[in-house]
Parts: structure tokens; C-alpha cells; sequence
């Protein structure tokens, strides 16, 4: 999910899905990150890197069979296999770059995660290629993750065994909902067929995990349409489920008919709650657990997510691709999101990099604070530990308006999020921002 393009949170009316980004996957804002901060990234990568911290890869693959309607990400649509061609020698490039500096020395990346886009419309000649020239730059012996997106049309057989052959662990499909008049109103490629079409061959090749995506409140759908949505989602019986309540950030086709004085096609904000809280309920008594405001694991102690668990705590990850996003000894970075000026800049040897962002420590507290707060439960001597500093002194106001509201308690160190606050956690985020930060655009 770190692809997100998001557009602002300035003016959304949080009763009525409004045009504009409630999901917060980063801090600060990006609208502080900067053009001028770009040297910054230099220092960090000749310093030598914190032997301790987690390194992650994440490769972004930009390429979609079609644009759904909802949906925000950096994708093309018109690329060829030779447009594909060019941008795995352009990743591979990337890397290679990156590799040679020395806040990467001696270190071992400890997860991988291919977002997209969709990775699994590369065919497995592109996939193949890709992961062996990678591994020969960053080895991936100690990798204990590798999470793979798919779009459930995009899926053969053999096409699957590639992908459990180069290392992947993890499968993430977007199934998103299981009725096709919806799955087609909103612009998907896929249709439920396909869903039940792979589901068995995921299982037979022995992934280690089989992740669903879901949104609620995709346009038209109903009480009925989701409830069955959830029915067919128990039966598939994956190892996890992640749901995202449906927004529309500016650059979707949706948000176009809006801003261009069309009716807004989506649910309310109260109704996706309550669809969401039912799903949770649903997953809860099929033997899951929540795990994040969005994601329910199967309590069988198998199911796990290293790539958000690491993020969450502060880990570096190194983003290739055009428009992927890093964070590297404390440096967030974004790459150019245009593909000409992204491929023309790696194959002149430079670092694609559009805007940076050097954190404060402080900054650095806040960020994994708000991002882990999306678990339901934080324990906050952690953070007394890493930063030397209290949250609950640091952030008492926030923590008393929050707790006056319903939203969360706080109790011998340990914040719990009630349901209520879990299902709008995205909102109560900015309660921690510096005031600088507040109501500032997210783009
Ligand atoms: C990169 S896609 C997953 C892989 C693949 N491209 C696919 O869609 O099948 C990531 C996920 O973001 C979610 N998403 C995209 N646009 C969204 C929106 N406007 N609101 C909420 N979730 C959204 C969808 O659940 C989607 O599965
Ligand atoms: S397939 Fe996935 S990445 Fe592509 S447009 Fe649809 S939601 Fe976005």
C-alpha cells in the first residue's frame, strides 16, 4: 500500500464520501516533502546503516489490464511487453545503484513486497528475470516474507508456479467483492469466476498465505450484495482478509464525475462503518482476529504480515520504481511518477528521486505512533524505550479528547482502540500531528 497517490484531506466531509484521502500511510504529510530535501538522501546513503534495523524491498509494478474506477494508484494501462521489458532492466537498475552505497552494506533484507499496479500482470519470463537479477544484488537468504499482489484474471497455473518458485510466501488478491454487475460497474478487470478459478491452485501450490482484499462501499452495493461478499469470503477460508473502506482521492474516474458536479456514487461514510463492523463480526466468529483496523488473521498462528509489522516499526524500506515511496535511516523519499523522466533518469545513472524528507526523531516518534495505533492496541512503553520520550505525557491532550470521545482508553501504558474508533482510526490520526502538520494537504 505504499503506492498511494493520495490527493488532500483538506474539506472532506466525513459523513458523506467526499473527493479527498482519509487513509494515512505516512507522517509527515507528503505535502512537506520536498525537491530541496533531495540531498539529504545522499548523506543518509554514505552513512553506515543502523546494523539493527529491518531492510525491506518494495518493487512496484505499475501495469493494470484495466483502470478501476475507485482506485488512485500510479498504473498504466497501454504498456507492451517491450514498455515492460525496459522498466524491469530500469528496477534492476535502480537497485544496483542503491546497493553500492554504504548504508546498505553487510545488511540482509528481511522482507519483500511486489505492490502495484498489479505485479501479476507480468508474465513469468518478465517475473523470473527480475527476481534472479535482484537476488544477485540483494540475496534474499534471509528473507522471511515475500508478498506478491495479484489481479485474479491475470493468474495461470503455470504463471502461479513461477511465482512460488522465485520465493514468494504471501499471495494478496484483490478480490474486492464477489458480485460481477459490481466487479463490472466499477471497472474491474475481473469477474468471480476467476476468483474460484485460482483459489485451488493457490492452495495446491502451498503458499504460506493467501491474503483477500475487500473494499466496502463499492458503488452499488447493498446490505445483501455484502453480506454475500462476506459469506463467499469465510468459505475461501484465506489466512487473511484486509478490507478498505472505499474513498476517492482526486485523480479517480469517480472523483472526476464529482468535482465535475455528478451525484457521489458511494456510500456514506456511517454505512461502509457498519458494513466493515459487520465483516469483522462475520471473520470473528469464523475463527479470525483483528489485526489492524483492516486486516483480520486467522487465529490459527500462522497467519502473519512482517511487511506491515516492520513498517509500522520504523523499519528502512528501500521503494524502486516509478513513484514507489522509501524511508531509509530515517530519510522518506518518493521517485518521479512519470515514466519517461523515471526511466530516462535511472538509465542515466541517477537516483529517480523527486522529493525527500529528512524526519526529526520526534517526527519519527509520531509517525510510528499514529501508524501503529491502526493495530488497536499499543503498548507504550515501547516507545519510551526507542525514543526516550513518554507518549502519554507527550500526547496527553490528544489521548484525553480521543478517550472523552469513545475512541480508544489508555491504561497502564497500554492504548485499546474501541470499535468505534478502530472502524475511523484514518480520522483520529491527526490528533497527533505537530501543528504544523494539521490540516495540511496530503498530497
Ligand atoms: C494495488 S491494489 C491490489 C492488486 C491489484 N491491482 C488488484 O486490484 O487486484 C491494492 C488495493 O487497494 C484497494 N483500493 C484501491 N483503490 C481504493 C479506494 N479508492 N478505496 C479503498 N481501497 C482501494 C483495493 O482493495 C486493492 O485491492
Ligand atoms: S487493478 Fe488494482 S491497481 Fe489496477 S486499477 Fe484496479 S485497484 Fe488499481
Amino acid at each position: 500500500m505504499s503506492e498511494r497517490d493520495p490527493a488532500t484531506s483538506v474539506g472532506v466531509d466525513h459523513e458523506k464520501t467526499g473527493v479527498g484521502s482519509v487513509f494515512v500511510s505516512n507522517y509527515p504529510p507528503y505535502s512537506f516533502w520536498g525537491e530541496d530535501q533531495r540531498p539529504r538522501i545522499e548523506e543518509v546513503l554514505d552513512a553506515p546503516g543502523a546494523q539493527d534495523a529491518r531492510l525491506g524491498l518494495y518493487i512496484h509494478i505499475p501495469f493494470c489490464r484495466r483502470r478501476c474506477k475507485f482506485c488512485y494508484f500510479k498504473v498504466y494501462t497501454d504498456k507492451n511487453a517491450r514498455d515492460v521489458s525496459a522498466y524491469v532492466d530500469a528496477v534492476v537498475r535502480e537497485v544496483e545503484l542503491y546497493a553500492a552505497r554504504r548504508v546498505f552494506a553487510g545488511r540482509k533484507l528481511s522482507f519483500v513486497y511486489f505492490g502495484g499496479g498489479t505485479p501479476s500482470f507480468l508474465s513469468a519470463k518478465h517475473l523470473s528475470d527480475l527476481v534472479a537479477r535482484v537476488k544477485q544484488v540483494f540475496p534474499w537468504d534471509a528473507v522471511e516474507e515475500v508478498t506478491f499482489e495479484c489481479e485474479p484474471g491475470t493468474l495461470t497455473r503455470p504463471k502461479l508456479e513461477t511465482i512460488r518458485d522465485v520465493g514468494v510466501t504471501r499471495i494478496s488478491l484483490g478480490v474486492e467483492n464477489f458480485n460481477d454487475k459490481i466487479l463490472e460497474d466499477n471497472g474491474r478487470a475481473h469477474v468471480s469466476r476467476e476468483i474460484y478459478r485460482v483459489a485451488p491452485w493457490i492452495q495446491e501450490l502451498n503458499f504460506d498465505q493467501l491474503n483477500i482484499d475487500l473494499i466496502s462501499g463499492m458503488v452499488g452495493e447493498t446490505w445483501d450484495t455484502w453480506k454475500d461478499s462476506i459469506r463467499k469470503t469465510v468459505e475461501m477460508d484465506p489466512d487473511s482478509v484486509t478490507i478498505y473502506q472505499m474513498e476517492l482521492p482526486f485523480n479517480t474516474v469517480y472523483s472526476r464525475g464529482v468535482l465535475d458536479g455528478g451525484a457521489v456514487p458511494v456510500a456514506d461514510w456511517a454505512t461502509k462503518r457498519e458494513w466493515h463492523a459487520y465483516a469483522i463480526e462475520q471473520l470473528e466468529s469464523a475463527g479470525y482476529g483483528v489485526s489492524s483496523a483492516y486486516t483480520m488473521l486467522k487465529q490459527d498462528g500462522r497467519a502473519r504480515f512482517a511487511y506491515r509489522d516492520a513498517l509500522w516499526h520504523g523499519a528502512d524500506l528501500l521503494g524502486l520504481g516509478v513513484s514507489s515511496f522509501s524511508h531509509v535511516g530515517g530519510v522518506h523519499f518518493q521517485n518521479l511518477s512519470r515514466w519517461e523522466s523515471y526511466l530516462e533518469t535511472v538509465g542515466a545513472g541517477q537516483f529517480p528521486v523527486s522529493r525527500a524528507y529528512a524526519t526529526s526523531a520526534r517526527e519519527r516518534l509520531t509517525r510510528e505512533l499514529i501508524l501503529q495505533l491502526k493495530l488497536g492496541r499499543v503498548d507504550l512503553s515501547y516507545f519510551s524505550k526507542k525514543f526516550g520520550i513518554d507518549p502519554q505525557e507527550e500526547f496527553a491532550d490528544a489521548f484525553r479528547r480521543l478517550t472523552e470521545r469513545g475512541m480508544l482508553q489508555v491504561d497502564r501504558g497500554v492504548v485499546t482502540l474501541s470499535r468505534t474508533g478502530l472502524l475511523q482510526v484514518d480520522l483520529l490520526l491527526p490528533e497527533f500531528y505537530a501543528p504544523e502538520h494539521q490540516n495540511a494537504r496530503y498530497t
